[in-house]
């Protein structure tokens, strides 16, 4: 079984090769016309980048990642910056994700109120100055401006009922007005796009940001002219910031019967099949499968099969990257891991067995991953007449995956190198900024202020 896995799981250069390209083409072909393409391309509605002069004070809110974020950012312009930043996390309720619009938007919003309480006395602001947010919320959006947007579906196991096909700033000012809140959305974005104005406020190169996290996704800085869709309306700046929703992207990848399994009895059968591959919701869950596989052919863990490790997501990313980081002779860590997650006792045999599944999976995912990153650079080196790759380029990077994972992250940078050439990747900067999304969710807030902030 682990040798079948192996070669189903190879993703050697000829194939991440294949997978950049197309995915680089089916960016265009979604640049030229809505469901062009496997990546819905989406228009952010932002045509101004973060300059470094922004000013006044903020909230964020941080929807769709592993905790929930509320955040008050006070941004004090050239000299001072990003003066202060107070924020607090938690992690959603999982029947919250599988509740109903309102509930979430409650919760969201009661959130925001008791942290917005917490403001008293602090700051000097106009008497009766309405509060602007910058909100994030990590989920695929169809944009009708800059702060308002329809979700499209759920992804990363929500499945809210009544949201779909809703403007989810409306879901969040009725949440507001529920709760005697007088504050303002102003602008709605992604986490890679609120991830992307954070990292970019800083430095002027960074042109993507990815999230490798409990999803997978990215964005970048393209220049209007190369998007057909948007018939002429073009900014000043002639930039913007498209999210492309790679998630949802399929072609050419290397998969096996247990992703399949995997995907049909997820909520979202046959979508988001990358984010399935390389994202921290699914790694785990792809090698419990094949664990259980080779439980019940090879009798790896003895003659009975351990009755938890049937249950499905029982064995969570976080598990298979601690047992990843064991390098003790006797694999102990893996050991204690496999028997308090799975009640599994096993063997020194099993473990090192156990650790090859692990290290399959998350090779693929993430070189699979590196291809993804060189899709979108080789798509803006194209149209720059190879602007790009001549200088320092860098990518923002978030999300717990890339952070914790020591192996998945080696294994997306060798794979950019490989694609790229070692001379060519020198130029390409992969900067992890953590938990840089609320704060450029802010600086956006800020661009589309109603209102003068020169205090
Ligand atoms: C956080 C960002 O740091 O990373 C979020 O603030 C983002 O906006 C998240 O969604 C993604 O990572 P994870 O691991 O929490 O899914
Ligand atoms: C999912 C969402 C996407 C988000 C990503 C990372 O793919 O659809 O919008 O950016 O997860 O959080």
């Amino acid at each position: 079984i682990l040798t079948k896995l192996q070669k189903e799981c190879a993703a050697p250069l000829p194939v991440l090769r294949n997978v950049a390209d197309a995915m680089t083409a089916d960016m265009r072909a979604g640049l030229v016309v809505d469901g062009g393409g496997e990546l819905k391309m989406i228009l952010s509605y932002i045509d101004a980048l973060p300059t470094g002069n922004e000013r006044g004070l903020f909230y964020a809110l941080d929807l769709g990642g592993t905790n929930f974020r509320v955040l008050r950012v006070q941004l004090g312009g050239q000299e001072e910056r990003v003066q202060a930043t107070e924020f607090e996390q938690v992690s959603i309720p999982q029947e919250l994700m599988r509740g109903t619009s309102e509930e979430l938007f409650d919760f969201i919003a009661t959130g925001l109120a008791k942290f917005a309480e917490k403001e008293a006395g602090k700051f000097h602001l106009p008497q009766g100055r309405q509060r602007e947010i910058g909100f994030t919320f990590s989920f695929p959006v169809k944009q009708t401006s800059i702060d308002s947007g329809i979700l499209i579906k759920w992804t990363k196991g929500f499945s809210v009922s009544g949201t779909p096909g809703k403007d989810v700033v409306a879901c969040l000012n009725e949440a507001m007005e529920r709760q005697g809140l007088d504050m303002r959305v102003s602008a709605l974005v992604n986490d890679t796009v609120g991830t992307l104005a954070g990292a970019r406020y800083w430095d002027e190169d960074v042109m993507v940001a990815v999230i490798l996290g409990t999803g997978t996704n990215a964005c970048y800085v393209e220049q209007m002219d190369a998007i057909p869709k948007l018939q002429g309306n073009k900014s000043p700046s002639g930039r913007t910031i498209i999210n492309t929703e790679w998630g949802a992207f399929s072609k050419g990848l290397p998969l096996t019967e247990f992703d399949i399994d995997m995907d049909a009895a997820s909520i979202n059968p046959g979508e988001q099949i990358y984010e399935k591959t390389i994202s921290g919701m699914y790694l785990g869950e792809i090698v419990r499968r094949v664990l259980l596989k080779m439980a019940e052919e090879g009798a790896l863990f003895g003659n009975s099969v351990p009755e938890k490790l049937s249950m499905p997501f029982v064995l969570r990313t976080p598990h298979i990257c601690a047992m990843q980081q064991d390098y003790s002779e006797d694999l102990q860590a893996v050991g204690s891991t496999l028997y308090d997650v799975a009640g599994v006792e096993s063997s020194l045999k099993a473990r090192k067995v156990v650790i090859e599944v692990c290290d399959t999976i998350v090779k693929r995912g993430g070189r699979l991953a590196g291809a993804g990153i060189v899709s979108i650079l080789q798509k803006i080196d194209e149209d720059s007449n190879g602007a790009i790759f001549g200088k320092r380029t860098v990518v923002a990077m978030d999300g717990g995956l890339y952070e914790n994972y020591t192996q998945y992250r080696r294994y997306v940078h060798e794979a950019v190198t490989e694609l790229l050439g070692t001379e060519i990747s020198k130029n390409v900067v992969i900067e992890h900024t953590k938990d840089g999304s609320g704060i450029g969710a802010a600086l956006l807030a800020s661009a589309n202020s109603k209102f003068d902030h020169d205090y």
